[in-house]
């Protein structure tokens, strides 16, 4: 069994979300027969693109846009039932060639009080707001973990609507004691619940079960992370995060398989770094870089169309994000949004308390307190969009790809100079 491999390969987001992992896991996807989420929800968010067609998904895996491939949801996911049904309906009537829809039957489901929760929560912090998606994420987990949360298995109980009803009654109370808020009757929010469910009853399964067949018969497997490394409940910018494990460690405990079963972890790195919402972010532009890249790069929530915060990429950072979440391989996207700078800039230290750390604090407070130490590399001009190899590229931007990879000690095996699917250059073989 030492050293076997499985055909398993896993995407993370190596930094704050929003790097790209849908396009890179839509492009694997078109070799693969099985995408799996493990974590987060619908505070996730991933643009596709391909044949002049624009796709959103925010909990269905991207690779439900290959005809191929069947796409699960695992039991580390929260799952608002309405959003999976409104997404799945819209996917049907767009996309002539879909994949299949699997959901474990251990998700838990978000409720709307849950994303009222979400809200009052964010108004009580005032000033201290996390910025959430307000997709009710962070309060589902909660539940989660307090043992109250309704898992989609139970709907197919015969006494669920008992059991529900004990549970809406002590969230009434918490929402009214605790926030001075009002909830929905219980008829209306038990129906629209059972109505959604109904819609996708047929797709509920074992994912542990369903997984551990697939890898055994040799199938390709690949595990598409949401969220990145950056917002991870316990190795993320804490509280500056979201509620859920969205490294490549979770990937075992979010689908229901043994961790001995996962091969390969890409990270997936934006060229520079972007972040949603609050918290310290070292190599933030506020200038009029900055805001090149945001133009350029388009950095505005796919969903929310929140601006993003924009900056150089920090690399002290990413090696963390490399070692807490296992990342094997590097996958660079965006790298044609920083043609036209005349310099790049790339973090390789901190300055905190006028001392010099390679090492991520644990504390927000330290970690708004850190100032960048900056390498600084020449950039280029040329448009790079339709780059199909390593040696298209000019050669700053090759010395730039080459700096991340010394720097980080790991691998480059792709990058990716656009949004379409085939704008994407593999370096190096990643599944068999
Ligand atoms: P995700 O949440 O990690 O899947 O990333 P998002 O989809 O939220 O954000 C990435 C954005 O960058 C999307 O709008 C993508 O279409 C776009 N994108 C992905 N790769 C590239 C690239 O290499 N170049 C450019 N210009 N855009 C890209
Ligand atoms: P994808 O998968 C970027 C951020 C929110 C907020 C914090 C907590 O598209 O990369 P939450 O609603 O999860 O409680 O919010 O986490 N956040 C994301 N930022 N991309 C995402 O997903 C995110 N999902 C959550 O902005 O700062
Ligand atoms: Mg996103």
């Amino acid at each position: 069994m030492e050293n076997e491999k499985y055909n398993t390969l896993v995407i993370v987001g190596s930094q704050w979300g929003d790097e790209g992992k849908g396009k890179i896991t839509d492009y694997f996807a078109q070799v693969t027969n099985v995408v799996v989420r493990f974590s987060g929800g619908d505070n996730a968010g991933h643009q596709i693109n391909f044949n002049g067609e624009k796709h959103k998904v925010r909990i269905i895996p991207s690779g439900i846009f290959n005809r191929n491939v069947i796409n699960v949801i695992g039991n580390g996911c929260v799952v608002n039932l309405k959003q999976l049904v409104d997404e799945y309906e819209l996917i049907n009537q767009t996309v002539g060639d879909r994949g299949t829809l699997l959901i474990s039957n251990r998700t838990q489901i978000v409720m709307p009080y849950h994303i009222q929760i979400d809200e009052a929560q964010e108004e009580a912090k005032g000033a201290k707001k996390i910025g959430t998606t307000k997709r009710g994420i962070g309060p589902t987990y909660q539940d989660k973990v307090s043992r109250i949360g309704i898992r989609l298995g139970d709907l197919a109980l015969p006494n669920f609507k008992e059991k529900f009803q004990s549970i809406y009654e002590y969230q009434k109370d918490y929402l009214k004691k605790m926030y001075n808020k009002e909830i929905d009757s219980f008829e209306d929010i038990y129906n629209e619940l059972m109505d959604c469910y109904k819609k996708i009853a047929f797709m509920v399964i074992d994912c542990g079960e369903f997984l551990e067949s697939a890898i055994k018969e040799g199938k390709k497997i690949l595990f598409e992370g949401a969220q990145g490394a950056m917002l991870d409940i316990d190795h993320g910018t804490y509280p500056y995060v979201t509620s859920s494990n969205c490294s490549a460690s979770n990937v075992a405990l979010g689908s229901g398989i043994s961790f001995k079963y996962i091969d390969t972890v890409v990270g997936v790195v934006k060229a520079y770094s972007t972040r949603v919402g609050a918290g310290g972010f070292p190599t933030e532009l506020l200038d009029e870089v900055g805001d090149g890249i945001r133009e350029r790069g388009n950095e505005y929530g796919s969903n929310t169309k929140r601006p993003r915060r924009v900056g150089w990429i920090d690399l002290v950072a990413l090696k963390y994000a490399i070692r807490s979440s296992a990342i094997d391989k590097l996958f660079i996207t965006l790298l044609d949004v920083l043609s036209g700078l005349d310099e790049i800039k790339l973090c390789t230290k901190y300055l905190i308390n006028g001392r010099e750390t390679s090492t991520m604090p644990a504390t927000s407070e330290e970690f708004e307190k850190c100032e960048p130490i900056y390498t600084i590399t020449p950039g280029w001009k040329e448009d790079i969009t339709s780059a199909k190899s390593f040696s298209d590229l000019p050669d700053a931007a090759k010395n730039y790809i080459k700096l991340i990879e010394k720097i980080c000690e790991t691998n480059v095996a792709g990058f990716s100079v656009g949004p379409d699917r085939k704008q994407t250059v593999l370096l190096e073989n990643l599944f068999e």
